[in-house]
């Protein structure tokens, strides 16, 4: 029995640690992350991060000296304050929460959008140091993501139409100009006809130089677009916007363009939203459907808003998938209002799809579960693809 006791009094403690740290991951997920990096935020962050040690070394504190009782056993429960059962309860509550959570995401799996076919290659970069935690770390271990989307009507002219997507390079000491060059590479060696560049280029401004410098003499037949992240707003706006224009790519500043390819044409679009203004308006994005039309959003937290204008691609970062992620439960903090929601992959709403790239580089320096990545699109015409096994799955 008291080995059955300690057992359960184990589970508890361990119960109640990642149910407190579950809780505060959550508090960062959907009010700190997106705040701009300053000294102010790094303070709450440090303090989040220290709470959540603090409040496990209490547990176990409170585990190991109670009174020579086991944790929970009955004849302990009077001895304990009302404050400190409000806290357990509430941190086992927390826990019961994403263990229902971890349960419904396995057994439901990824979401497949029967109108999509992806195929993973693995394109590994073998760093001249090794990063931290390098037998769980998979910060190198970039997967090429092939994917085909089939729409209904599209124009015959549009039959075959490749976009590639690069986004999150965080270009810096840990994820080196060699790294985010051998990402970029890897993608242009299957020659998109379109490149989409959807944001966060570096984490400081010391590193501009070398990540502009990679970007010299990238083009693609039908364009590069760009929008800017939540880092290039930190690092300096108006700097990146007139890198982007010297190498004579498009920056898509809340506006759309048109393409053509064999006469049929194409609506690129961007916004920057909430960096560059909370709610922009969305008139530039025309809700009829007579063309394809292809957004460019660094977060997918604007996914609901874009979907009422009815586009058919969009292309988000900014999540990095969820970045660490630990078995059974999946990522801890991700950064967005909806919490995990659109952690990675794709999202249907209508008849607009979003896909959620993990992205190329990280920050911080860890990636466990959640491989990096540059995606490739393939537009075909065509009805729902039959069921298939989607790649990207999340443990
Ligand atoms: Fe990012």
């Amino acid at each position: 029995m008291a080995v059955l006791a300690t057992v359960f009094d184990l589970f508890i403690v361990f119960a109640a640690c990642l149910g407190a740290g579950f809780f505060i991951a959550n508090i960062m997920s959907r009010f700190i992350c997106n705040l701009p990096d300053s000294r102010p935020k790094v303070v709450v962050e440090l303090g989040l991060h220290g709470l959540s040690g603090v409040l496990c070394v209490i547990i176990l504190l409170r585990a190991i000296f109670n009174e020579g009782q086991t944790f929970v056993q009955f004849e302990g429960w009077p001895k304990l304050s009302y404050l400190w059962f409000l806290f357990l309860g509430f941190a086992l509550a927390t826990f019961m929460v994403f263990t229902v959570m971890g349960l419904v995401r396995i057994v439901r799996g990824p979401f497949l959008d029967p109108h999509t076919k992806s195929m993973v290659h693995p394109i590994s970069f073998k760093p001249m140091t090794q990063p931290p935690l390098p037998r769980v770390n998979q910060l190198f271990d970039l997967e090429l993501v092939e994917i085909e989307i089939a729409i209904p009507n599209l124009d015959p002219g549009l039959t075959g139409l490749t976009v590639g997507n690069l986004t999150d390079f965080h270009l810096g000491k840990v994820c080196t100009q060699d790294y985010v060059r051998h990402a970029i590479d890897r993608l242009m060696e299957r020659q998109p006809e379109l490149l989409a560049i959807t944001g966060d280029f570096v984490n400081y401004p010391r590193h501009l130089d070398s990540c502009f410098d990679l970007l010299k003499g990238i083009s693609a037949p039908l364009g590069v677009y760009v929008v800017r992240g939540n880092h290039d707003f930190w690092v300096g706006a108006e700097d990146i916007d007139r890198r982007i224009r010297q190498l004579g790519m498009t920056l898509l500043h809340d506006r759309a363009v048109e393409v053509e390819r064999n006469g049929a044409p194409t609506l690129v679009a961007g916004i920057e939203s909430p960096w560059n203004m909370a709610g922009v308006p969305l008139d530039f994005i025309p809700p009829d459907a007579d063309k394809l039309k292809i957004v460019l959003s660094h977060t997918p937290d604007e996914f609901p808003r874009l979907a009422r204008q009815n586009p058919h691609l969009v292309l988000s970062g900014h999540t990095h998938g969820g970045q660490i992620c630990i078995p059974f439960f999946g990522s801890v903090v991700v950064p967005s209002n909806y919490g995990r929601k659109y952690e990675r992959g794709f999202f249907r709403e209508g008849e607009s799809l979003l896909y959620v790239s993990r992205g190329i580089g990280c920050h911080p320096p860890i990636r466990t579960l959640c491989k990096p990545e540059v995606t490739l699109f393939r537009f075909v015409p065509g009805d729902p693809i039959t069921p298939h096994e989607n790649p990207q799955k999340i443990l």
